[in-house]
């Protein structure tokens, strides 16, 4: 099993769209099983209630039901359960970091990335309008084909290793 985390600054916007995107790419893919996703957030104002109305507005739009997710924030057991940590924007990377303990190997990175758009942040929509909304679910779409990418290769690997390569 690989773990992902999104984290965005309020776990209403940017990461449960990306939790959203990811599991159904990933179901698409049939990696479903392999993969588990989560998402959270730096701040606790939001914590218990599901994303903002927009977000859920611009997945639905676009096929993609986020209904069910609730807001939490990092803890510390996060660092030992998952294998990427993604950070939406550069504030989120640095909170996180900050609160890597030292023994932690997860992939800890910016998301974008994965659309081979290294050091770019997907822009904070909260305070924005509409279109704020759709530029956020395009690029986690982009971001979120190339993650798939990645875990296709990694769990290939790990398939002809077979169950004696470590
Ligand atoms: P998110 O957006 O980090 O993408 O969930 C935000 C949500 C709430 C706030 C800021 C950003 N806020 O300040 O409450």
């Amino acid at each position: 099993m690989i773990r992902v985390l999104f984290v965005c600054l309020g776990n209403i916007c940017r990461s449960p769209t990306a939790e959203g995107v990811l599991r159904v790419r990933l179901a698409a893919a049939g990696l479903d099983t392999q993969v588990e996703v989560d998402s959270c957030g730096i701040g606790d104002w939001h914590v218990g209630k599901g994303p903002d109305r927009r977000a859920l507005e611009a997945a639905r739009q676009r096929g993609i039901d986020i209904d069910a997710l609730r807001a939490r924030t990092l803890d510390a057991e996060d660092f030992g359960r998952f294998d990427y940590i993604l950070a939406m924007d550069h504030d989120n990377l640095a909170a996180i970091q900050a609160q890597r303990p030292a023994d932690c190997s997860a992939h800890i990175g910016l998301f974008l990335a994965f659309a081979e758009r290294p050091d770019e942040a997907v822009p904070d929509p909260y305070y924005g309008g509409d279109e704020g909304f759709a530029r956020v679910f395009e690029l986690i779409e982009a971001a979120s084909n190339g993650l798939v990418a990645e875990l296709r290769k990694k769990l290939q690997v790990k398939l002809r290793g077979g169950p004696t390569a470590r």
